[in-house]
């Protein structure tokens, strides 16, 4: 089957070139709010964030300092937010929605706190109509408890009770629009798109392992933060038909869109940064004896 692939690099909170309820499957994730790596992206592309953020830094108290942190995180959630709403549009009826989201934990200016970004996005995501599914717990390999910065674990050793947990799960939160999709008895493709009884076992289930996708990642792919091909691939096989529309509104280097064509889906993907144009390109490129036409806009 030929597949039909479109990326776009422009701001997914306007997805223009796109009609209303037509893509079934959404698999994203976005910058994550309060993360270091992301704190000069929000500051850029948000003007209210970058105020917020050198009030923040010239408070004097810490509870100005807390306070105007936590300015800054809803106004980086409610940036996300205005891609959420543009994706609940284009979703068909019964369309899903995976975000990969982590949460922060940080310290500012001498205070400790998570920032529960899974807990924002599912809080915006049900004001804009969303139905919240039960969501998957990716758990990332660590080797060891450990905090950047102010250790969790300086000076205190292994003594109770000041130490912190280590966030060593990402979320993968799940969202219908609507009602589930209905389908004629027999659906060729859906019995085309079927996944095995030992996949099942694995995939539904609520803690997910993807062992070694950490090592296998290249430069670009750690600055990006991508995932691992693994991550859109589960998810594109558990929740889409051969042939359905895939979205990415944060394309980052280009791994679902990889995935889809791989998968015999077409695909669309939004990305602001140009810069990653020739890594797209050359992920893309990998992909081996699949029938598929790329058509790249901006
Ligand atoms: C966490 S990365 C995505 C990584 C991706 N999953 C991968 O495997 O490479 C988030 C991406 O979203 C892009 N981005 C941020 N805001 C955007 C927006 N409003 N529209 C389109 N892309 C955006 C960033 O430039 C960044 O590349």
């Amino acid at each position: 089957m030929k597949t039909l692939h479109k990326i776009f690099f422009s701001d997914a909170r306007r997805m223009e070139q796109l009609e209303d309820g037509s893509v079934h499957l959404v698999v994203t994730s976005p910058p994550y709010p309060m993360i270091e790596l992301w704190d000069s992206f929000f500051r850029r592309v948000d003007r209210g964030i970058e105020r917020l953020w050198r009030r923040m830094e010239q408070a004097e108290t810490l509870r100005e300092k807390t306070g105007l942190a936590l300015q800054v995180y809803e106004r980086m959630h409610r940036f996300l937010a205005e891609v959420w709403r543009e994706v609940y549009r284009v979703l068909v009826d019964g369309g899903i929605a995976c975000i990969n989201i982590g949460d922060a934990a940080r310290n500012i200016g001498g205070f400790f706190r998570v920032y529960p970004n899974h807990a924002k996005v599912i809080e915006h995501c049900e004001k804009i109509g969303f139905t919240t599914l039960p969501y998957i717990l990716w758990k990332k390999p660590t080797n060891k408890p450990k905090y950047k910065g102010k250790g969790a674990f300086l000076g205190s050793g292994f003594l109770p009770p000041n130490a912190y947990i280590t966030l060593d799960c990402e979320y993968i939160l799940i969202f219908r629009k609507g009602a589930p999709r209905k389908f004629k008895p027999k659906d060729r493709r859906r019995y085309l798109s079927s996944y095995t009884k030992r996949e099942r076992d694995r995939w539904f289930t609520q803690i997910w392992e993807i062992p070694g996708a950490r090592q296998k990642l290249s430069q670009a792919e750690r600055r990006t933060a991508a995932f691992p091909e693994e991550v859109p691939r589960r998810l594109i096989r558990m929740f889409s038909l051969v042939g359905d529309w895939i979205l990415d509104p944060f394309l980052g280097t280009g791994t679902t869109v990889k995935a889809a064509i791989e998968l015999e889906r077409n695909s669309i993907g939004y990305e602001v940064d140009q810069t990653l144009k020739p890594v797209i390109q050359e992920k893309i490129s990998r992909v081996k004896g699949k029938d598929f036409e790329v058509v790249w806009e901006g």
